[in-house]
């Protein structure tokens, strides 16, 4: 480094070798020279590497190590109270104009986000370690991954990051003397003065996840949680990649898609195999259904993961949409998860994992809100206080997560990895809705489809800051994920629908909605749900194979009664009716707040899905 300012951090950088990139090192040196860390880590990615920081997160509080023979090689973190889930308040798209971030996001104007960033981020890591995280989100080096680089004060961050993405020295190949990546800053925002004790879980107050598309760059200021930290994830591979997909169709005529969905395989007995796509808001169930363990009854069928949370899907030359998981890791809800709801998930947690947020048991080891039927007679919880049954406190933080590798689920799917990706077959959209929304519907054909993604409404969650229960739009499971106008993005995938009809009408993914969380009048939950789903995946495939049959409905083709394979549990017809029944005056309601959608999305809004909602309107008439 000579320009003069990088005086004080020349001394600091001490490159590796092995990094060949100047832009890349100077722009560590730029961002170093900004946030005045007391020393530079490039980390390489190693298993020593790895045990070295949790050692060091042991001994200064921020971790606990778990019992090494209930749970080797596993910690728990528990983070500040204050900082548990996502912040989508805090959240913004910068683009160069209001109307590219769209009604649903949160933006400012680039200058003036620069301008409240900088004195926020001078000087922010004083007295930390700013790690260098290398990683690549899909396959190292193959065509459709893409990388990035995260500079964080945060070891936990980096341990993290080892996990879910492919993180490490051979990054640095691929990247190479001139290679691309996004540039991710992230800092807790707690500076240290001189002699100043740290604290287990250092945050802000002030909070900023802030994106700028047009030079794809992420800037996180205040938080170590989850997808407000980890920037691979949210930030990057849907917030950036839903913009770069969108601009690709400038480039190619098609692009591709950036979506909060799982992928899972699917096995027949006759050994047919389909792979699909499933897009629920955070917390509702997309890790379940990715690792799904079929009813005993349904003998020879086979679910296997491919990804719980985000696809990359891109269209092939033979007109078919290819997807794969960018993630290498799941960073999955651990509430509600047992042996009974996903024993693959649990059995993917016997070891090697980071837990964040659980309790404590007295043996060293973790439990949750739902792990066992009855709770252990004592805990720590979560924020490290004595607990026992009777405290009438959750021992787990409801958003409570476990970090884990995919290659610890023992369903992975053998093209996992396959920098190819897999064909899909169907897409299922899915929100959380006690009333309303039936079990299942098919939709008629991609415009329909598209409208019902673009509807979809959901009852939040804890996975965001802020309050539970309450039903909202979520379309395509992706409103706190967009990185554009919502508008385009619908644009977008109908555009997608009609190039890959031209190319190849007869592949085109079946579109599904689904919802497995009605409630009776006590407010049960009606579906069993989990590996019960298996029976309306079945009903899917054999849809798209033209086997199953089913009837019109004013929104689109459901199954009856007798379509569903029912072998295993007892569900009678009338409990099927109580989850299929459409009440008309209550999807006239729900069409009124589909009206409510689209007045705010009115700015490019394809005119497409108003003409399939003024049909809707006309059916629920008769
Ligand atoms: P994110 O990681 O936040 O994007 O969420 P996710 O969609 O992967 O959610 P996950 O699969 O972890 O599920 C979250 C919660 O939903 C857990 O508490 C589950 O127990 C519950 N859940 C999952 N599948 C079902 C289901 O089929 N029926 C019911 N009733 N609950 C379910
Ligand atoms: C979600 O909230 O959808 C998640 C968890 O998958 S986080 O990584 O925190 O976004
Ligand atoms: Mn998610």
């Amino acid at each position: 480094m000579n320009q003069p300012v990088m005086g004080g951090v020349a001394a600091l950088l001490n490159v590796p070798a092995y990094i060949k990139q100047q832009k890349l090192i100077n722009w560590v040196a730029e961002i170093a020279a900004l946030t005045k860390p007391e020393r530079i880590y490039w980390c390489d990615g190693s298993q020593e590497e790895y045990d070295r920081l949790c050692a060091e997160m042991v001994a200064a509080g921020t971790m606990k190590k778990l019992n090494q023979a209930l749970r080797p090689n596993s910690y728990l973190a528990c983070s500040d109270p204050t900082d548990v889930a996502r912040v989508e308040d805090r959240t913004f798209i910068c683009s160069n104009t209001k109307e590219e971030a769209g009604p649903t996001n949160n933006w400012m104007a680039p200058p003036d986000m620069r301008a409240t960033l900088s004195p926020l981020f001078d000087g922010c890591m004083a007295g930390r370690t700013m790690y260098v995280v290398p990683f690549s989100m899909g396959p190292l080096g193959s065509p459709i991954a893409h990388i990035g680089v995260e500079l964080s004060d945060s070891p936990y961050v980096a341990v993290n990051m080892r996990i879910m993405t492919r993180m490490g020295k051979a990054v640095y190949d691929v990247l190479g003397s001139d290679g691309e990546f996004v540039p991710c800053v992230h800092t807790v925002g707690a500076p240290l003065a001189a002699g100043q004790k740290d604290v287990a879980w250092p945050c802000n107050a002030t909070k900023y996840i802030v994106h700028f598309p047009e030079t794809r760059e992420i800037w996180s200021y205040g938080s170590g949680y989850g997808g407000n930290a980890l920037l691979g994830k949210k930030c990057f591979a849907l917030r950036i990649a839903s913009n770069m997909g969108h601009q690709a169709a400038q480039v190619d005529g098609k692009g591709w898609l950036a979506e909060h969905m799982l992928i899972l395989g699917v096995e027949s007995p006759e050994g047919k195999k389909h792979y699909v796509a499933a897009a629920f808001p955070s917390a509702c169930g997309k890790t379940n259904f990715a690792m799904l363990i079929p009813p005993a009854t349904f003998d020879g069928w086979k679910v296997t993961t491919i990804g719980d949370d985000i696809a990359w899907i891109k269209p092939g030359a033979d007109g078919r949409l290819y997807a794969i998981n960018p993630e290498a890791g799941y960073f999955g809800v651990a509430p509600g998860t047992n042996t009974r709801t996903n024993s693959n998930c649990m059995a993917s947690l016997g070891s090697d994992t980071i837990f964040t947020n659980v309790a404590l048991t007295d043996e060293g080891d973790i439990w949750w809100e739902g792990l066992t039927k009855e709770a252990p007679s004592h805990l720590i919880d979560w924020q490290g206080k004595d607990w026992t049954p009777a405290s009438g406190t959750k021992a787990a933080h409801p958003n409570a997560r476990f970090t884990v590798a995919a290659t610890q689920n023992p369903v992975i799917d053998p093209a996992w990895d396959d920098p190819a990706g897999v064909p899909i077959s169907a897409f299922i959209f899915g929100g959380r809705r006690s009333t309303t929304v039936p079990l299942v519907t098919e939709a008629r054909n991609w415009v329909e489809g598209v409208y019902m993604a673009a509807t979809m409404g959901s009852e939040t969650t804890a996975a965001a800051a802020g309050q539970m229960g309450v039903v909202r739009r979520d379309p395509f499971a992706m409103l706190p994920f967009m990185g554009y106008n919502m508008s385009d993005y619908f644009q977008h995938w109908l555009n997608m629908g009609e190039k890959l009809g031209q190319l190849n009408a007869a592949a085109l993914p079946k579109i599904y909605c689904v919802n497995w969380f009605r409630t009776d009048d006590q407010g049960h939950f009606v579906w069993p749900g989990f590996g019960d789903n298996m029976r309306v995946l079945k009903w899917m495939l054999e849809r798209i194979e033209g086997t199953a049959g089913g009837i019109e409905n004013i929104f689109g083709t459901t199954p009856r009664f007798g379509d569903l394979k029912w072998d295993g549990i007892p569900f009678s017809p009338e409990e099927f009716e109580t989850i299929t029944s459409i009440d008309k005056d209550a999807w006239r309601e729900e069409l009124k707040l589909h009206d409510e959608l689209f007045a705010k999305l009115a700015y490019h809004l394809p005119t497409e899905l108003t003409a399939v909602k003024a049909e809707l309107e006309k059916r629920l008439a008769r």
